[in-house]
């Protein structure tokens, strides 16, 4: 990798500093690991009952998905890009398979050595697999989805063509439903801290270079669970180093940056959405989207050059369907729940089926109390300098500088994007109905789909199990006690009675 000289970052005084601290630490570490390991191996004996959960949460629910549909699983040459794009969307689909706009993030010798860096019994697991089943379990561990039609790839990275992995919009932007890979979806199992954290400690092992990754995690949480990202804030501190045209400054505000983890929406959404985002501050449009570009590394000129890519891009996104439900649908309880539902619902969520409406509601964070901290975490100041810059086009695209709340977003395909509000805090319909029943500190399955309460199946604790000693062990349970996470709020179907609510969640399946 090409990356000897850090990033070159207008860096604050300190950040020289904390970097040396950082690689020194991360060399402690390594020259520590084998005797880590070896406490470990002792270990194991004394603790094969945690193993054993971890192993049965690691491996995931069998997918018994077999429904009968013409629609599933989906055809896997639908994931590889054309040959000789023409239209604007498969020109879109085909950038963002094959374009790198960023630096590459690990080799292929790293990504196949991480399972070096885990603790046992997965260690132990690893090295008696087969290489093939190495591969999925390292895919497994961090959330990276195996394309369909080329399975030793992953969906969200593409090659560089130099034995480097370069990291897309679809590493957040395409997840698993059930096990089977979704363009679009939101990736609700990808790992970015765990997955950076062991990338790093590999290249220590394997003296290749640092990128951009490993020193940005020195800076900020890439994520505070498995399954979200601290993607918000990313863009949050790309912005501060750049001026209205994108030239790359050294900041002259700094504001905290407020720190939490949020799920993507689907990008099936964008269609019927006016303004971006959660909170839906940004009119729509395609600059925005290059937020997730902005490194230091890539200049002004660069940026700019790039517009008509992700025109296409947008027009890709734009031109995406939500994935049909796949397994039966009791129609007359679903028609019982289309009336219930444009009773309740429609007037935020909008109406389906012939008559398509979508309102584009910002609903006051004070009505719909759900977790606060992704409005708060960006400020007045912050969304109004998008607006005066290139991003808003010098001012042609007023920004809501308070929006003062969230979006209540379109539902189509709500049955594939669990877990459900903006930070991911619930893992179901069912839940989301039930505000009573929402668990406080629970793990996702793998491949686990629940046809019942229709979201993904998970286990519920009341404290984290003993095996969940260290931040990386920890962070495979979604806890609403961290700040970010709460799963409060949206207490709008509490005036259904329990069979009516069943009736709501049979018709959503049909969205
Ligand atoms: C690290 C994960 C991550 C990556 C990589 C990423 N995004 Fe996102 N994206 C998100 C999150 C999280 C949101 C929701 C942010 C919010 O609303 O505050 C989002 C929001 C969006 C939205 C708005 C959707 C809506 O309904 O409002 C679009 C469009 C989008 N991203 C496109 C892209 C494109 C194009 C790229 C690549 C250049 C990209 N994203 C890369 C995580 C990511
Ligand atoms: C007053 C407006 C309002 C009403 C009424 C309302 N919702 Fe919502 N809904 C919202 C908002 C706002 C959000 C986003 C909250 C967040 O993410 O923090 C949301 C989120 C959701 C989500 C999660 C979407 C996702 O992608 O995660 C679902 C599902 C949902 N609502 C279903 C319903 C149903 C079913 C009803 C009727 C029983 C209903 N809502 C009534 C405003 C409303």
């Amino acid at each position: 990798m090409k990356f000897d000289t850090p990033p070159k970052f207008p860096m604050i005084d300190t950040f020289r500093l904390r970097i040396a601290f950082g690689i020194l630490s991360l060399l402690i570490v390594a020259s520590l690991t084998p005797c880590l390991q070896a406490a470990e191996k002792v270990a194991k004996n004394t603790s094969s009952a945690e193993a054993k959960t971890s192993e049965r949460n690691e491996v995931g629910d069998p997918t018994e998905w077999n429904w009968d549909s013409p629609h599933w699983p989906l055809d896997p040459q639908a994931f590889a890009p054309v040959e000789n794009p023409q239209t604007p969307q498969e020109r879109g689909y085909a950038f963002l398979r094959k374009k790198d706009y960023l630096p590459p993030d690990f080799s292929e010798k790293v990504l196949s050595s991480l399972w070096k860096r885990w603790s046992e019994p997965e260690r132990s697991q690893a090295e008696a697999a087969t290489e093939a089943e190495r591969r999925k379990m390292i895919f497994s561990r961090y959330g990276l989805i195996h394309d369909p039609s080329q399975p030793e790839q992953p969906l969200g990275y593409l090659s560089d063509g130099k034995g480097n992995w370069v990291m897309s919009c679809l590493a957040c932007h395409s997840g698993k439903v059930a096990g089977k890979p979704v363009l679009g979806a939101p990736n609700s199992h990808y790992a970015l801290q765990t997955l950076t954290e062991d990338v790093t400690a590999s290249k220590v092992f394997l003296r290749e270079s640092f990128s951009h990754m490993d020193y940005g995690a020195l800076r900020l949480p890439l994520a505070q669970s498995d399954g979200a990202t601290n993607a918000v804030i990313f863009g949050v501190a790309f912005g501060r180093f750049r001026d209205k045209d994108l030239n790359v400054v050294t900041p002259t505000e700094n504001y905290p940056l407020l720190h939490h983890d949020v799920d993507p929406p689907p990008l099936w959404h964008l269609q019927k959405k006016s303004h971006l985002y959660f909170d839906g501050y940004l009119p729509k449009q395609h600059r925005p989207l290059l937020q997730f570009v902005m490194l230091p590394q890539n200049n002004a000129e660069t940026l700019k050059g790039w517009e008509e890519d992700f025109r296409d891009i947008q027009a890709w996104i734009e031109s995406l369907q939500p994935p049909p439900y796949p397994g039966k649908i009791d129609q007359p309880l679903a028609d019982k729940g289309k009336l219930l539902f444009e009773q309740t619902c429609a007037d935020c969520h909008g109406t389906y089926g012939e008559k398509e409406t979508y309102p584009n509601l910002i609903v006051p964070i004070e009505e719909v109390g759900t977790d606060r901290l992704r409005l708060d975490s960006l400020t007045a100041e912050h969304r109004s300098r998008y607006e005066a810059s290139w991003i808003g086009h010098y001012g042609k695209y007023p920004v809501r500088p308070s929006p003062g709340g969230y979006v209540a977003p379109p539902l189509d395909g709500i049955w594939a994007t669990a877990p459900y509000l903006h930070n991911g805090s619930v893992p179901t319909l069912w839940h989301l109905m039930n505000p009573e029943e929402r668990p406080q500190l629970w793990r996702r399955s793998e491949n686990g789909y629940d046809r019942e309460k229709i979201g993904i199946t998970l286990e519920s604790f009341q404290a984290y199990p003993d095996a969940a000693k260290t931040a990386k062990e920890k962070r495979r349970y979604f806890n609403t006690r961290i700040p970010g996470k709460s799963a409060a709020g949206h207490d709008f179907p509490e005036v259904l009675t329990t069979e009516e609510k069943w009736a709501v969640i049979e018709y959503l399946k049909t969205l």
